[in-house]
């Protein structure tokens, strides 16, 4: 049995232990929540961020869960209106996941939140999920603990077998559920069903009212994958640039950039780079400049999410400026 693997420790008090201080100085821990396994790191540490979506071999930067012990230390990372809190109060801990506005003073990692303005959050309804974040003593950012494009684990062997560089998994046994949490995005007027799982419709609209498909709310350019309502610069940004023209900034990559450019990563590091592209995009994002111009990022590993992600700001911008 794939028990005795050194990576699958049982989720004892003593190894969540090990297992939060892990996730404190930066590691990823595959744990397990009641909807699925989580592949978890510090929400809030930007480099441990990047190394899920490393991890898990994403082609692109989706947004991520991040999870909470309770509904109010959810609160300081993102603002809660009155349905929001009806939603919490009734379902938390829970497999409902409430997609809110990010509070200006958020410490939730900008690549945990794919440069979004939002921001999914729960409280997982799990003895050893909720002993896990208690020990970090952080939020969790989490995504299912698979690789991408493969189904999502309920048990920690799933886990071992599917994520083989993953160090640490906490087995806690077969997820009760066995199927993600419900995505409710509560950042329109009307709440917006983006992903169907673990409670049912027909119990969240007990609560707040029809709720509208993706594909029928106004907006159709918010639901997960491909229409993710992505964070838009006010800047156009010119890609594979050499040096910064007159009025640009330059967002610069590896040790060729100039000294005083904004840099990705100075050594090259590409994960690193992924670490700093949305904070770095954000602070180039000013009025005194006419445009961010982005030196080349190599297409390796963590390369291709980088360059998916420049591209489509860089098209969003031309999509916007068509009559
Ligand atoms: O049950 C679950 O939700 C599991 C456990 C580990 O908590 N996690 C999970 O995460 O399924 P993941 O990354 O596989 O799926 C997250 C979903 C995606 O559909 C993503 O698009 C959506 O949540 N999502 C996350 N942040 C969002 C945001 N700011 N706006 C819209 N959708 C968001
Ligand atoms: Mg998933």
């Amino acid at each position: 049995m794939i028990r005795s693997d050194p990576k699958i420790l049982p989720a004892s008090a003593e190894n969540i232990a090990l297992a939060g201080q892990s996730i404190r100085q930066g590691g990823l821990v595959a744990f397990p929540t009641e909807t699925v396994y989580g592949l978890g790191a510090d929400a809030t540490n930007e480099q441990s961020v990047a190394q899920i979506f490393a991890a898990k071999e994403r082609p692109r930067f989706t947004p991520l869960i991040i999870h909470f012990a309770a509904t109010a230390a959810a609160a300081q990372a993102v603002d809660f209106n009155a349905l929001a809190d009806e939603l919490a109060e009734t379902f938390w801990p829970g497999a409902l996941t409430l997609v809110l506005p990010r509070r200006r003073d958020c410490a939730v990692s900008f690549l945990a939140g794919a440069g979004l303005d939002t921001l999914a959050v729960r409280v997982p309804n799990h003895p050893v999920a909720q002993a896990l974040i208690n020990e970090a003593a952080c939020p969790i950012a989490a995504p299912s603990a698979n690789r991408s494009g493969t189904v999502s684990p309920t048990t920690a062997a799933h886990v071992a077998e599917n994520l083989p560089a993953v160090t640490v998994v906490l087995d806690g046994g077969a997820c009760p559920l066995g199927i993600e949490s419900t995505v409710i995005d509560l950042t329109d007027e009307s709440p917006v069903l983006l992903r169907p799982g673990g409670v049912t419709r027909e119990e969240i609209e007990a609560v707040t009212g029809p709720l509208a498909n993706p594909e029928f709310a106004g907006q159709a350019s918010k639901s997960p994958g491909t229409r993710d309502r992505h964070y838009a610069p006010g800047l156009p940004l010119r890609l594979n640039a050499e040096s910064a023209r007159s009025g640009e900034a330059l967002l610069g990559f590896g040790p060729g950039a100039p000294k005083d450019a904004a840099n990705l990563s100075p050594t090259g590091d590409i994960v690193e780079a992924a670490a700093n592209l949305f904070a770095l995009i954000r602070a180039l994002d000013r009025p005194e400049f006419r445009a961010i111009a982005v030196m080349p990022v190599p297409e390796t590993g963590l390369g291709a999410a980088i360059n998916d992600r420049l591209r489509r700001a860089a098209a969003q911008y031309g999509d916007r400026r068509e009559p």
